[in-house]
């Protein structure tokens, strides 16, 4: 099935509103029609965010091994940066569908097939998750937000972990 989390992120904003006004969170307040796509600055965003996220998840001992084969082999890293830009990107809210068509012009694969084989476990995808979740806070996402966008992507948990 398509991934369109545009819908939630929408609502997340909407509850981001909320809690604003009732004056429990630090925030800016966004407009309810505004995405966390627009919020945080769009495409050169969620490029900083992706690098960092590859950065920090070739680095980290526990998911390096995994991307040892992605480093070795020419074009891979591009394609995966590629493909996280366009999965952030709906998962923000933003002007995607995942999967589809990257950036470079590449379908990309779906979360099963991409990890398929992998033997990634419950442990290793919580340290994903907590990587990604700082370098979000890192580039400037409010942990409000960062706990709007976790969801959706610790629902692909079943996909990926095997
Ligand atoms: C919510 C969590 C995750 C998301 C959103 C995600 C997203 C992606 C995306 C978009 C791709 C590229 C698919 C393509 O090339 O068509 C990919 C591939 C890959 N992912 Fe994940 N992933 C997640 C979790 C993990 C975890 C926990 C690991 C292991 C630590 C991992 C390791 C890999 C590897 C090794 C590839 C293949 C890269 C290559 O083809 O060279 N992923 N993932």
């Amino acid at each position: 099935m398509p991934f369109r989390p545009n819908a939630l992120i929408r609502g997340a904003a909407v509850l981001a509103v909320a809690a604003s006004l009732a004056g429990c969170g630090e925030d800016t307040p966004v407009s309810s029609s505004q995405t966390l796509f627009e919020k945080y600055g769009g495409a050169p965003t969620i490029r900083t965010v992706v690098d960092n996220a590859v950065t920090a998840l070739v680095s980290d001992p526990v998911t390096a091994p995994f991307f040892a084969g992605t480093l070795a082999t020419p074009g891979r890293p591009d394609r995966l940066k590629s493909c996280l830009r366009l999965q952030f990107t709906a998962v923000f809210g933003g002007p995607a569908t995942y999967p589809g068509r990257n950036d470079q012009g590449d379908m990309c694969a779906d979360m099963v097939t991409a990890h398929r084989g992998l033997n990634i476990s419950g442990a290793v995808f919580d340290r994903f998750i907590m990587d990604v979740a700082m370098v979000l806070r890192s580039a400037g996402v409010s942990e409000a937000d960062v706990n709007a966008v976790a969801p959706t992507l610790v629902g692909l948990r079943p996909q990926i972990v095997s």
